[in-house]
């Protein structure tokens, strides 16, 4: 087993903070004079939640490429360690991780490297149903954290580039729309090319509120103090390394469940249309962003498959679900969840049109290589 670089910051129970500095090896982020390299390899990356499945991918790709990375993350995800475990067998030596909770100020400006090229915040409380049970933890985290996470930039690596992975849920339950049903989905009547950045913010949810006030402060900040700062709105993400359970990660969630026998509940009609974005496409959004920030600072995205990735929660995708585990799979029903949109398609033509880019990986292509990874690592669903 690799050891990892470790930094153990601060841990939520008892806030002291305990360095082992034999643990540094050959990896001192900050030291000396500070320079930005952006779009050249040995960049400073800082992930927020890098042990998470967004930014673990992340973190593969930035090591991949010979950057070095710092991931901050407290390991509340269940199945996030093994995340890091992954990469620091795969990466080694560039890769160093700090334990700390983003709603720890002085945790999170101490890990960050003043000389960190970009910065990816990450991390959040991820899940609408768990904001609803417990609407202060979802506020300290996505908003507190976010918060947390503007003022360390500003304060320590004002020349960084900040990504934030905001939602689709800042346009809230989108009750008014019109939509209309067939027998496989709902779809809009009047947003053909899907929602665009410009429809109006319409927080529903606890989470909604928490992570819009983190998108806005996230904006104003590139605003008000000239931070180089891309909010990006994301729809569904799916792919390798989503530990998906009932409450987040439903792509994920259906594909281990229905490899492995375990119960699904459909809530609402399972009619429900979402366009998703396999994770490699995301990470390539991101990619397009930092190399065009002249264009992308200060702006909003919206990242998800557009109009041509799109399917039906349930309707369309248990069918394929059950092609590729050559049997039906059962299901349970329930009744609509809160702030659950009949329909989500965003429009993606600002993220094409500005950063060049395009969702390459089709809905079928995307779930025939998730339902594969999922096989190939049982180890991941059976602690
Ligand atoms: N996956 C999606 O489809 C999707 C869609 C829209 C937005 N997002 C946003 O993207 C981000 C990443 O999502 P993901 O799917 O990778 O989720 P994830 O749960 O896999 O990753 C989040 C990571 O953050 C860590 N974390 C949670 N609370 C923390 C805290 N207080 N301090 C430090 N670390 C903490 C977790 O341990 C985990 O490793 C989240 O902010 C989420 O709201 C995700």
């Amino acid at each position: 087993m690799y050891r990892l670089p470790m930094v153990l910051v601060a841990g939520l129970s008892d806030r002291t903070t305990s360095v082992n500095p034999t643990d540094f090896i050959g990896f001192h982020p900050g030291a000396g004079q500070i320079t930005i390299r952006e779009d050249v390899n040995n960049m400073e990356i800082f992930i927020t939640g890098g042990a998470g499945f967004i930014g673990s991918n992340l973190a593969d790709h930035h090591l991949g490429r010979g950057d070095r990375v710092t991931i901050l993350d407290n390991l509340s995800r269940r199945g996030s360690d093994c995340n890091l475990e992954w990469l620091a067998e795969r990466h080694g030596d560039n890769l160093r991780f700090v334990r700390a909770d983003i709603r720890d100020y002085e945790a999170l400006r101490g890990a960050l490297p003043p000389n960190a090229a970009r910065v990816y915040h990450m991390a959040g409380q991820v899940a609408v149903t768990t904001s609803v049970t417990d609407p202060r933890d979802d506020f300290e985290i996505n908003a507190l954290g976010t918060f947390n996470v503007v003022e360390a930039v500003r304060a320590v690596a004002p020349e960084a580039i900040l990504f934030y992975a905001s939602t689709n849920k800042v346009y809230g339950g989108m009750e008014d729309i019109r939509t209309a049903e067939s027998k496989d989905r709902h779809r809009f009547l009047d947003f053909p090319d899907g929602i665009p950045e410009s429809y109006p913010l319409d927080f529903h949810s606890p989470y909604g509120c928490s992570k819009g006030c983190g998108d806005q402060y996230v904006r104003d900040y590139s605003r008000t103090y000239g931070l180089r700062t891309v909010v990006m709105r994301q729809s569904c993400i799916y792919g390798t390394r989503q530990l998906g359970v009932e409450d987040q990660g439903w792509v994920a969630h259906f594909c281990i469940a229905a490899r492995y026998g375990r119960p699904i509940t459909i809530y609402g009609d399972g009619r429900q249309v979402r366009d998703v974005l396999w994770i490699d496409d995301l990470v390539a959004a991101y990619g397009s962003a930092a190399e065009r920030i002249d264009i992308a600072s200060g702006q909003i995205y919206n990242l998800g498959g557009g109009p041509d990735n799109t399917m039906s929660i349930w309707a369309e995708f248990g069918p394929i679900l059950s092609q590729l585990a050559g049997r039906d799979i059962p299901v349970a029903r329930a009744d609509w969840r809160v702030g659950d949109q009949r329909v989500f398609v965003s429009d993606i033509h600002k993220a094409e049109r500005e950063l060049g880019w395009r969702p390459r990986v089709s809905v079928r292509d995307g779930i025939e290589r998730l339902w594969r990874w999922v096989g190939d690592n049982p180890q991941l669903f059976h602690p």
